[in-house]
């Protein structure tokens, strides 16, 4: 094992990860949960865009979003994905890479009931990443649903969450001359024990 002490110290990536993400809550002036979420289509061709990361669990990543848009056809496809997330504040980075799976239970229900009424109704009006006429057709499906759904609307079934289980986690942080603290954490499969190397920055 690499001598690893300070914001590097400990024998779970996970609770490094949210002891970092806790820091940058104090210091970004917004998102400091975004990720920059990469997939690839279906031809092989990468693709990425930032989501919020919403919960880091003991052995996963999640995050929300509309099943039937392009990132959630890329991952279904895949079952594979990275994400980065770095913060300017703190000059640190993690990158992710693992395994994708549906969260699509009671936990994206109540995740669903947690957001405000108008983000709730947003969602089933967003045929997201589909054409959209203009704006104005976009505001006129939110009447509609919001007429239809009421003051209590459930979680709609083409919405939910994603549950990234790393088979990698890399931690960098800034250091001077661009001598930066790399450390990869790695494992063959879910299952298997963590082997965390330094790397050359
Ligand atoms: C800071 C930030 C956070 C975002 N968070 C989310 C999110 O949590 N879920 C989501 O579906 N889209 C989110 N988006 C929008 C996505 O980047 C993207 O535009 C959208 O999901 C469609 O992507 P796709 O066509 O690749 O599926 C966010 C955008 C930004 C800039």
């Amino acid at each position: 094992m690499p001598d690893r002490s300070g914001i590097f110290a400990g024998d779970d990536p996970f609770a490094i990860a949210r002891a970092w993400l806790a820091e940058a809550e104090t210091s970004e002036p917004n998102d400091p949960n975004a990720i920059a979420l990469a997939t690839v289509d279906e031809t092989g061709l990468p693709n990425s865009r930032m989501v919020l990361l919403k919960e880091i669990e003991d052995d996963a990543f999640v995050f929300y979003t509309n099943y039937q848009s392009a990132k959630a056809r890329e991952l279904d496809q895949a079952g594979k994905a990275a994400f980065v997330m770095h913060w300017k504040t703190l000059r640190r980075q993690i990158r992710v890479r693992g395994l994708i799976a549906r969260e699509d239970g009671a936990k994206a229900d109540e995740y669903f009931r947690s957001r405000s009424l108008k983000s709730r109704l947003g969602a089933w009006a967003s045929q997201q990443s589909q054409p959209l006429e203009s704006r104005a057709a976009l505001l006129a499906e939110v009447a509609k649903v919001t007429a239809k759904q009421g003051p209590n609307p459930a979680r709609p079934p083409f919405w939910g969450g994603y549950r990234l289980a790393p088979l990698e986690i890399e931690f960098w942080a800034d250091g001077a001359f661009r001598l930066h603290d790399r450390f990869r954490w790695r494992r063959t499969e879910l299952s298997a024990n963590w082997e965390v190397v330094r790397l050359n920055p």
